[in-house]
């Protein structure tokens, strides 16, 4: 008979181990372990508890999944109300906010101490923690009674399931004042040594002493804990999302707010579960019994110590004036964080003087939200233009009157689809709020209808593509109109552009300019048709001198040895990104084999999935994609993969190499990376010593990049280490 007892405990260790290593990871930002030693134990605790189901318990780090859609979501009244914030619009405004906050106190106001933090563009949550154990989530709703979305949060990779049990800490300010004196014997002792000054005993001292004793509790012991913070989208993430929906045809969100709304708030939350979403958590709520901490600093800390991810970017200002300097930086630098961040939350410390100084019915005294100014602006729509992509996918875009927003002319603005274009209800000629955040592409807000000229019409779709002149069609529940025409002379030149990019076949010197003229002049068809071009040929082109053809000639004959998986991307097979790419091309080695296999066994590879495998199957199933290959090979590109066959040549260019990966990589998932690290005899390891040869950093990369900068290791990005990877 089985050991129960040494399987439960087994299976207590495989939690807390797993959860110490999520928490690393997603909360932290420094793990210590690989991804292959991660992916052990994760798999050994599932494993067991697959065979011990009655085991499994709630706060298992497996729970994380999603469950079967809910009916609907229950309502939860939140036990203490969460309030909205008053606005600061300025400096000014700033320091009347301290002036109202001095007046508040009575007699002997005292100096303030301030906290300060992005104040992120999300969707405000309360969650409820009983001894130590996530127990609920709610969203803010009206403030006063949100919605009951616990399945949904749980997917969270950064919300605790359970609370570490950190240590809280509490501070006292004492002012001691005293006397500072010197006894007569050991004074005339010390003066019949050394020629000691003899005013020394009458000196007086004021000692001031900061106290930090142990209060012993823990938030992980309380019997019923709140802790409240924003759940949002990190940016890159949200522009990857759209990507995707959009591939998928289905309608992109317009911002990362809506986005983490829509995801919170959907009924399945195993698709919850593959939605980007992430939490900075920013206050301590309601707590039975009460809680230790006095200061909304150390609340933040006790937060952190808990597993809780708080924003690294909080910090604690002595004045006024500390405050408005650090929104001056923050404003400044708002488009460099990989979320959407409005303003900053300024708070009073103090958690005794933030309950003295309360709260109207709307926002609380003690904070107020300094906002950013705004990145919008407004223009005139004067046209809409189609844009056919290499799908042949009709992207409406605004032509705009040229308009300056943070920073930079925008005059286009992308309209997404027909069904964007009419709830909004967009038309040329219309003034429109146009606005720009951060990296992501301008969009057109809405429509300033008063100002509409009285002889606009609603924008039609085109019934023919404005290239090709074939009839476009929008396939059921799709809102995505495409031109169906595969030769589409737009969508070859986009076709064409993406398979001779960086990440795919890296055609050096095949840009938009060539392109055009050899589709206009019908010299390529298809991909095989550019290994068949001749330098003569292209020396006839515009903006082509003898040495560029030349080059050009040269780069396309290099192409050819890219291998499978950056082939297998080229070719555009819809979503099939760099990523399924590399996994069809690991899983198969050659092009043939892949062709070979059916729909279900593409799917079973482990990550490619249904919908990959359906498109996979579909495109090898057509005889022009299959003539057009066989022309590639015999053309003499490779359709093996070349990183398998070319081991022992890459071996060599980073064997002994050791490497650091940080953050995460645009396109590569860090077992990935790691494994194309270690084809090609490199090593990774998890921190950065002397002995690091090169960091890899990417998004939100913390200490680690930091630290390789201090020690002046090279830091490269996902696009330099495939560089390297090729030599
Ligand atoms: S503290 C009494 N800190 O802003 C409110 N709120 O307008 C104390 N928000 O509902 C909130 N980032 O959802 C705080 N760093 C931050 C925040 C933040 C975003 C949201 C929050 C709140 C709304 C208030």
């Amino acid at each position: 008979m089985e050991d129960l007892t040494a399987i439960k405990e087994r299976l207590a260790a495989l939690r807390d181990i797993v959860s110490q290593h999520q928490r690393r990871y997603y909360v932290e930002d420094r793990p210590t372990v690989s991804d292959a030693e991660y992916d052990a134990l994760y798999r050994e605790l599932q494993d067991l508890e697959a065979a011990h189901p009655h085991l499994v318990t709630l706060d298992s780090p497996t729970q994380r999944v999603g469950a079967e859609p809910a009916e609907g979501f229950e309502s939860v009244s939140h036990q203490v109300p969460m309030l909205s914030l008053d606005n600061a619009r300025n400096e000014e405004e700033l320091r009347e906010f301290e002036a109202r906050l001095m007046r508040l106190q009575d007699e002997s106001p005292r100096p303030l101490s301030y906290v300060v933090e992005p104040k992120i563009d999300g969707l405000g949550v309360a969650l409820l923690y009983e001894h130590g154990e996530f127990a609920r989530g709610a969203t803010r709703g009206d403030g006063r009674v949100g919605e009951n979305i616990t399945q949904n949060l749980r997917t969270i990779k950064s919300i605790p399931l359970r609370l570490d049990g950190g240590k809280l800490t509490r501070r006292y300010r004492l002012e001691i004042r005293g006397v500072v004196y010197m006894p007569r014997r050991a004074f005339a002792h010390l003066n019949s040594e050394h020629d000691w000054r003899s005013d020394w005993d009458t000196t007086l001292r004021t000692i001031r002493v900061t106290v930090s004793p142990d209060s012993g509790s823990t938030l992980a012991h309380l019997n019923r804990l709140e802790i409240r913070g924003e759940v949002y989208m990190p940016r890159r993430a949200f522009a990857r999302l759209n990507q995707q929906l959009e591939a998928d045809g289905q309608a992109p969100f317009a911002n990362p707010r809506n986005a983490a709304a829509g995801s919170l708030r959907l009924l399945d939350s195993r698709i919850t579960a593959r939605r980007p979403l992430d939490v900075f958590f920013y206050t301590l709520g309601h707590a039975e019994p009460a809680h230790a901490v006095t200061s909304h600093w150390d609340a933040l800390q006790a937060l952190s110590r808990a597993g809780c991810r708080i924003n690294p970017r909080a910090a604690l200002c002595a004045t006024i004036d500390e405050v408005i300097a650090y929104c001056q930086k923050l404003e400044a630098e708002r488009n460099e964080l990989d979320y959407e961040a409005d303003g900053v939350v300024v708070k009073v410390d103090d958690l005794a003087l933030q309950e003295a100084f309360g709260a109207t019915a709307h926002h609380p005294r003690w904070a107020v939200a300094f906002k950013f100014a705004a990145q919008q602006a407004v223009s005139v729509v004067r046209d809409i233009t189609l844009n056919v992509g290499r799908t042949g996918a009709l992207t409406p875009t605004a032509v705009l009157d040229p308009v300056h927003i943070a920073g930079v002319t925008v005059r286009r603005a992308s309209l997404h689809n027909e069904d964007e274009i009419r709830r909004k209800d967009i038309r040329v000629g219309d003034t429109v709020w146009v606005e720009r955040a951060g990296d992501v592409i301008p969009q057109v807000v809405s429509v300033i209808f008063d100002q509409r000229p009285a002889d606009s019409a609603a924008f039609v779709m085109p019934e023919r593509c404005p290239v090709c002149e074939t009839a476009v069609y929008r396939p059921e529940g799709e809102v995505v109109a495409r031109c169906p025409n595969a030769v589409c002379p737009a969508q070859l030149r986009e076709r064409l552009l993406h398979f001779a990019g960086r990440r795919a076949m890296d055609i050096d010197g095949l840009g938009a300019a060539v392109v055009d003229q050899l589709v206009d002049r019908a010299l390529v068809r298809d991909f095989a048709d550019l290994y068949g071009l001749k330098q003569a040929t292209l020396e006839g082109l515009d903006r082509l001198a003898e040495k560029s053809a030349g080059n050009l000639v040269n780069a396309i004959a290099r192409s050819r040895e890219r291998g499978l998986a950056r082939l297998l991307f080229g070719l555009g097979i819809r979503h099939v990104g760099e990523r399924a790419a590399a996994l069809l091309a690991a899983h198969y080695g050659s092009f043939d084999a892949l062709a070979q296999a059916d729909t279900e066994e593409l799917a079973d590879i482990h990550d490619v999935g249904p919908v990959i495998a359906e498109s996979v199957s579909q495109f090898c199933s057509h005889a022009e994609n299959r003539r057009t290959l066989e022309r590639l090979a015999e053309a003499g590109v490779r359709l093996d993969e070349a990183l398998v066959a070319a081991q022992s040549d890459t071996a060599q260019t980073l064997a002994g190499k050791i490497f650091v990966l940080t953050g995460t990589l645009p396109n590569l998932k860090r077992s990935d990376a790691q494994a194309l690290i270690e084809s090609a005899g490199g090593r990774v390891t998890s921190s950065v010593t002397r002995k690091t040869n090169y960091v890899v950093a990417g998004d939100d990369p913390g200490s680690k990049l930091q630290r390789a900068e201090d020690l002046n290791i090279p830091v490269l990005d996902e696009e330099q280490l495939h560089s390297l990877l090729q030599g």
